[in-house]
């Protein structure tokens, strides 16, 4: 079991977190869940349910722990406090940039401020298109103190037939940039003959 924190903004893809974040639940690791007010806004919008409702299912499960964005006092603020790792997913513009500045004006950006300075995984799960120069150096910055950047970029090679599919290919990439691996996880293995050329 993993302890794994999970930021959600307001860039669009909240299917994203969504999916790993019940997947995270369903297979037994605990999820410290903190979302900013657009983070929130977007999901409800994209989802069409509200936030309320969302978090009413995920506190279902004995495994989840939700923080107000505003709660300085939480566990997640201090490095003190362990954790084996943390994603922001998706990740805003907005926010990418907050991090990169050093900016940990919420709990969101504190407890990736603490992931960094205490060289723990954080994986960045940026979402915007196209990206101006000030999005891709906060990237490379960021990149260089450790963070992962990972735009939720579909694969063709596993020949998605829906959305549901490119979903699920993307947060089983993620899931794994955090440590974690799932039985239904599959991996490209290389073409072992030649009728594919
Ligand atoms: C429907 C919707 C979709 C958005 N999508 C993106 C996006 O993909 N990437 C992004 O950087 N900002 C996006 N934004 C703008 C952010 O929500 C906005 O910059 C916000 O201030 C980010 O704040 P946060 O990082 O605290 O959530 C979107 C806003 C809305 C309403």
């Amino acid at each position: 079991m993993k302890r794994i924190i999970i930021g959600l903004t307001g860039a669009s893809g909240s299917i994203l977190a969504y999916t790993a974040v019940k997947k995270l639940l369903d297979n037994g690791h605990e999820v410290h869940f903190v979302a900013s007010d657009l983070g929130q806004r977007v999901m409800a919008y994209e989802l069409e349910r509200s936030y309320s409702e969302i978090l009413i299912e995920f506190g279902s499960y004995r495994n989840f722990v939700h923080h107000e964005n505003d709660n300085m006092f939480a566990s997640i603020a201090s490095g003190s406090y362990s954790s084996d790792a943390m994603c922001i997913i998706p990740c805003s513009m907005g926010t990418l940039g907050k991090i990169s500045g050093g900016i940990a004006d919420n709990l969101l950006c504190r407890a990736a401020d603490v992931m960094l300075k205490e060289h723990r995984p954080l994986v960045l799960v940026t979402r915007e298109t196209p990206l101006s120069g000030i999005h891709l150096e906060n990237m490379v910055k960021l990149s260089r103190y450790g963070a992962t950047i990972m735009p939720p970029v579909p694969a063709f090679y596993n020949k998605p037939k829906s959305l549901e599919d490119m979903i699920q290919h993307t947060v089983a990439r993620i899931l794994r940039a955090l440590g974690i691996t799932l039985d239904e996880h599959v991996t490209w293995s290389g073409l072992e003959d030649s009728s594919h050329e």
